[in-house]
């Protein structure tokens, strides 16, 4: 495989991003030097550090890097400091002002139990024996960016927020999930909630008109307060969700839940401009800066970058494996760990991680991969 040269930007952000960042970059840098690759990484402010350091959550110079950038991975942003700015000048808001500024329009979030971590569902056995979905987010649209209104004062206030779709923006993003189940599964889940929103019922309609294109999907729609429920009762019938920016949001919080920690769960949100890659979760303001986070949701963000933007899927399985091994033998973050496992901090855990990445490469210079 040709050696590639790419740039990286980093957005560690607030709370424990810099803490997860830092460990997925180790990953990423260790993969470079061993298969001969050169990445180069800039770290860039953003979110609340950026508001303290220069006024805005998202400065002109980390956009304009962000958007020369071949990938992008970002911790998390926000935080308590942050909290009493008005919606606009928040951390948040820096965030979704670069998915909107790099066209970013799909957000894919991928939720399966880990084999060594069986045993953290919150589900019987039963019903958690296999979870293995692909939530596909639209990521910018609906109420997330229409109209946000605050009129009158002194306590007699009223606010409003506008859920708009356009077919087009609702096309564009569903043909890539049923792109995307067509090379998994075969099954779509459409969430929405076209029972009683104008916007939800342009949804399902076009949903409706774009799968006649993809015969070899089986779709199905369901309501997001139904969908919430299925989801605890069998998520095993999932295989790719297709929702809305708003229900997007919320369901794959409750996704994480079902596989054992909201810190496990990667994504990618790509479109026009070049992919951001980053955990589900936030910032984690009573975890911060006591090294006690999970980064294995930033670190298997890189390895959807090397695996999608990049073209590096045998890098991404090398890191894959070695951190199926790692739990398997009971190193875990706090939020992971079981009686009889090892409780380590995130960097040790990506240390370690490290450690088995590399022993398997010695493994295989040896013997040969799969001996
Ligand atoms: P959160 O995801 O930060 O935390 C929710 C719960 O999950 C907490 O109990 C937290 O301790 C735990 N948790 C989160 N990440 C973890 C990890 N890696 N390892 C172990 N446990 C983890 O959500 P929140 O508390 O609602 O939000 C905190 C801040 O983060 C807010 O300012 C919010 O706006 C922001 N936020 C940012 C992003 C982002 O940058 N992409 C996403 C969600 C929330
Ligand atoms: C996420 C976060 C963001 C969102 C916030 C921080 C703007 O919750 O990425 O899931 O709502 O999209
Ligand atoms: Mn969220």
């Amino acid at each position: 495989m040709a050696s590639q040269n790419r740039t990286i930007v980093l957005l560690p952000g607030d709370g424990i991003g810099p803490e997860v960042t830092r460990a997925a970059a180790g990953v990423l840098a260790d993969c470079a030097a061993e298969f001969g690759h050169h990445f180069d990484f800039v770290e860039m402010p953003f979110g609340g550090c950026a508001i303290d350091a220069t006024g805005e959550p998202m400065p002109d110079e980390t956009f304009t890097a962000c958007r020369n950038a071949d990938a992008i991975l970002l911790g998390a942003v926000g935080g308590p400091c942050w909290d009493s700015m008005p919606i606009g000048k928040r951390a948040e808001s820096g965030l979704l002002a670069l998915r909107k500024g790099l066209g970013l329009y799909i957000n894919v979030r991928p939720v399966e139990l880990h084999a060594p971590l069986k045993n953290l569902s919150p589900l019987h056995p039963k019903r958690a024996s296999r979870i293995r979905m692909e939530i596909v987010r639209e990521l910018a649209g609906d109420i997330y960016f229409g109209e946000h209104r605050v009129e009158g004062s002194n306590g007699d206030e009223r606010a409003s927020d506008v859920a708009v779709y356009s077919t087009g923006e609702v096309e564009r993003v569903a043909r890539y999930a049923f792109a995307r189940a067509e090379k998994r599964e075969g099954r779509l889940a459409s969430v929405d909630k076209a029972n009683v929103l104008a916007s939800s019922a342009l949804w399902r309609r076009t949903v409706t008109r774009i799968a006649a294109d993809y015969p070899g999907v089986a779709v199905e729609h369901l309501y997001v307060d139904n969908a919430a429920m299925q989801l605890v009762l069998a998520p095993s019938q999932f295989d790719v969700i297709l929702t809305g920016n708003m229900f997007g949001d919320i369901l794959s919080d409750e996704a994480a839940a079902l596989v054992g920690s909201i810190g496990l769960i990667p994504s990618m949100s790509c479109g026009d401009g070049p992919s951001l890659y980053e955990p589900i979760h936030g910032s984690a303001p009573s975890l911060a800066g006591r090294d006690v986070a999970c980064p294995i949701g930033a670190i298997l963000s890189a390895c959807m970058m090397l695996r999608e933007s990049f073209g590096l899927a045998l890098e991404a399985e090398w890191i894959e494996s070695a951190l199926e091994r790692v739990l398997s033998q009971g190193v875990r973050t706090m939020d992971i760990s079981e009686p009889g496992c090892t409780p380590v901090g995130c960097a040790e855990f990506a240390e370690r991680l490290r450690g088995e990445m590399h022993a398997s490469l010695e493994h295989q210079e040896r013997y040969g991969w799969g001996v």
